[in-house]
Parts: C-alpha cells; sequence; structure tokens
C-alpha cells in the first residue's frame, strides 16, 4: 500500500487523468491506427509500478497492457516472488500502440511522457520496475543500454516522485532468447527487498526561485537623457 493518507483522492484522480488519456490526441498518426488507449492496469495503490514499451496487438484490442505472450511471462515472473498482476501496478511509455509494433519515436514518447508521470505521481510507488530499453532510458535519463544496467537498483528522482528504480530486460527478451529468463527471475528476485526497504526519502521540490527584479537604471531627472538604459 502507498503510504499517501489521501488514498482514495488519489484513486478518483487517477480514474480522471486516464479518462483524459482515453481521448489523448497528441500523436495524430498513432490516433489514426489505435483500437483504444491502453493507459494501465493494477492496483492503484500498488508499492511496485511496471513500466513496459507500449502495447502490442493484443493490448491494442483488450485495452490492458501485457496481456500477450510477454503478459504471460510477465504473471509467472510475478507468481515467482509470490505477487500477482492485482498488487502491481503495469503501465507503459506509449499508451498507444505504434503500427506493426514498430519502435516508439522520441516524439511520441515526449507526448506520451506526461501521462506516465501523473501515475507515477498518484500510485506513489515505492519500486519502479522498468522492462527494457525504452522505459530504462527514459525513467533514468540516460542512453545506457538494458544489458549493462538490468539487475542494478538505485534511487532516482522521476518527476514529481522519488523511487527505487529497477531496470531489467523485458520480457519479450526471454521470449526470442530463452536463456535470458535466468536473468529477469534472478533481477525480480530483487524486488521483494526493495520494497521491503520501504519508500526512499522524498526529495523536496525545489521552490522556484522569484525572478529577480530586472536592474534598471533609473534615469536622472528631467536630463532627457536614455542611453543609461541599454
Ligand atoms: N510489451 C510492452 O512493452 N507492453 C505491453 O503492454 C505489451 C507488450
Amino acid at each position: 500500500m502507498a503510504d499517501s493518507a489521501t488514498a482514495p483522492a488519489r484513486r478518483a484522480d487517477l480514474a480522471e487523468v486516464g479518462a483524459q488519456a482515453s481521448i489523448c490526441e497528441r500523436c495524430p498518426h498513432l490516433v489514426a491506427t489505435r483500437t483504444q488507449v491502453v493507459f494501465g492496469a493494477g492496483d492503484p495503490d500498488a508499492d511496485l509500478l511496471f513500466v513496459g514499451e507500449a502495447p502490442g496487438a493484443d493490448e491494442d484490442t483488450q485495452g490492458v497492457p501485457f496481456v500477450g505472450r510477454s503478459g504471460r511471462l510477465l504473471s509467472e515472473l510475478l507468481a515467482g516472488i509470490g505477487l500477482s498482476r492485482d498488487d502491481v501496478f503495469i503501465a507503459n511509455v506509449l499508451k498507444c500502440r505504434p503500427p506493426e509494433n514498430r519502435n516508439p519515436s522520441a516524439e511520441e514518447i515526449a507526448h506520451c511522457a506526461p501521462w506516465l508521470m501523473r501515475q507515477l505521481e498518484l500510485i506513489e510507488p515505492i519500486v519502479v520496475v522498468t522492462l527494457g530499453n525504452f522505459a530504462t532510458r527514459l525513467l533514468r535519463e540516460d542512453t545506457a543500454g538494458i544489458t549493462k544496467v538490468r539487475g542494478a537498483a538505485e534511487i532516482r528522482t522521476i518527476g514529481p516522485r522519488t523511487v527505487r528504480l529497477l531496470p531489467v530486460l523485458h520480457p519479450a527478451a526471454a521470449l526470442y532468447t530463452p536463456s535470458n529468463r535466468a536473468l529477469l527471475e534472478a533481477d525480480f528476485g530483487l524486488i521483494p527487498d526493495l520494497i521491503a526497504a520501504g519508500p526512499p526519502p522524498q526529495e523536496q521540490a525545489v521552490a522556484e526561485p522569484e525572478p529577480e527584479a530586472p536592474s534598471v537604471v533609473e534615469p536622472a531627472e528631467d536630463s532627457g537623457d536614455q542611453l543609461g538604459l541599454f
């Protein structure tokens, strides 16, 4: 359970944000090809938030993230640490399916990121697990690839929230290369202790400094000389 005393309000806000996202038209070419927006699913109070890449064909049809083959593996990996999909929240970097399952573009990611930031703000997870390169690069704000950083948990402030971030391989990587499953299992094995460690101290939002009054040289009275202003 997340730690805020305002959980009911956050739940209501998350539902409202989901309703707004469902009619999002920031990427007209994705609007034209999507069946529906796949906002996310699970417990809005979850301690554990997964962030994948983008909906595929099954997700686009059903409106739920990770319901295809990758999703089945995700459920198995969760079961391996005593959790089910209902215990966690699952979201993606992109809420709309890119046609032909192509990679998300930088522009699409930029358009869609504010929805993910609102999800982080309202769910208040302790642990965020990024699945694969796109989520990892976005939330670490770094170009390091997933094979380099997987399994290395770190404390990160992501937009409004300081979390324990754990990058892991995308489950699809184990569908293509079965030996990757052992790496995923090992990294999922880190999750229970990360949750048990509790939320890291939240970074206080730094107040924007008041803009300094421009230093204007007052013209000498009646001098008629404006040149000192410029
Ligand atoms: N792959 C993803 O990254 N997300 C999904 O929702 C499904 C497959």
